[in-house]
């Protein structure tokens, strides 16, 4: 849809059922590329393939997380991207019944193993670029229509093209930081809900595009679980929370924890995103998980981009 619809830029792609499809279409885009089953989350079944030896393992992996009774597998160019970002463009009803289209500043976010680990807003994109990231998130959501907020994440290339990547007709997990960073009422989850209620969302336009302004600059960091438990218990919440001031950790209240799982997320605020990204993971990694009596720090040794 993205390609053929709405005709936004895309990493090239083929479709494969079969391992040898699934050869020929590795052949076809090139090395390195990545392999999705064509419906999962959270990057589950994903596999990057560095060669042709990577590929019965690929076969596997998206045959093993697939979601759903498709078995469909896509295989994509790989993109040496500079910046991924979310851009959550809210459709909604505008004074005369209108349905218009307004933008929140770009989020930019990175991933760790296909989750998404940290998030900032505003990203840090040049006016073009901005432009560029509007434009084809509003092509894609004018093909899918309707009401409400959509994530749409887009990569930014070396040289600054923008090519989308994937959309969730909802609030996405990167747009959390609006909890934060938007005026109350108007987090990502505000809008939507707006959004589909036909209820008002003031806007300010800015070079002609309808703009959701943002409050401050800020970012959110997941905590993420260092063990397999039950009955999770959290400590250190207070020295996370006081470190910085209107920041905040929200816990997801998920009753139990396995290695890896997002447990929650700080939130801070700061003059820039770039500091408001340090803040939050140090707050997100001062939060320590109990299970049985015994205590576990985040783990340590994941390293950060910024
Ligand atoms: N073609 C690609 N080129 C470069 N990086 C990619 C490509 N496809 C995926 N990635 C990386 O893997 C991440 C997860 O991929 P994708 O968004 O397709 O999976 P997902 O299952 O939707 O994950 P999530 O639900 O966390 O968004 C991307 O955000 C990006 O960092
Ligand atoms: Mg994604």
């Amino acid at each position: 849809m993205f390609a053929k619809d709405a005709k936004v830029r895309t990493s090239k792609y083929a479709y494969a059922s079969t391992l040898d499809e699934l050869k020929d279409a590795c052949e076809k885009i090139g090395y390195p590329c990545w392999t999705k089953p064509i419906q999962s989350s959270s990057g589950q079944g994903s596999y990057f393939v560095k060669r042709p030896k990577d590929i019965e393992t690929a076969y596997k992996e998206a045959h093993a997380h697939a979601r759903g009774s498709a078995d469909k597998i896509i295989v994509e160019e790989h993109i040496d991207f500079k910046l991924e970002v979310t851009e959550l463009a809210v459709r909604h009803l505008d004074e005369n019944n209108k349905t218009v289209t307004s933008f929140p500043k770009p989020v930019g976010h990175y991933q760790i193993d296909g989750d998404y680990h940290a998030s900032w807003q505003p990203a840090e994109v040049s006016k073009k670029v901005e432009r560029d990231i509007y434009a084809t998130t509003k092509k894609i959501t004018d093909c899918l229509g309707g009401l409400g907020l959509f994530g749409c994440e887009l990569f930014i290339g070396q040289d600054d093209t923008v090519y989308a990547n994937e959309i969730s007709p909802r609030p996405h997990d990167t747009g959390m930081v609006t909890m934060s960073t938007h005026a109350s009422g108007y987090s990502e989850m505000g809008l939507h809900a707006r959004a589909v209620l036909g209820l008002p969302i003031p806007t300010v336009e800015a070079n002609n595009v309808r703009q959701i302004p943002l409050m401050s600059p800020g970012a959110t960091h997941v905590i993420l679980s260092p063990v397999n438990a039950g009955n999770v218990q959290y400590r250190n919440i207070y020295p996370a929370m006081n470190m910085y001031p209107n920041s905040t950790i929200r816990l997801f209240g998920k009753p139990e924890a396995h290695v890896g799982r997002r447990m929650g997320v700080a939130i801070a605020l700061a003059d820039t995103a770039k500091e408001a990204v340090q803040r939050a993971e140090k707050m997100a990694h001062t939060i320590e998980i109990g299970s049985n009596g015994k205590w576990y720090a985040q783990d340590e040794k994941i390293k950060h981009v910024l």
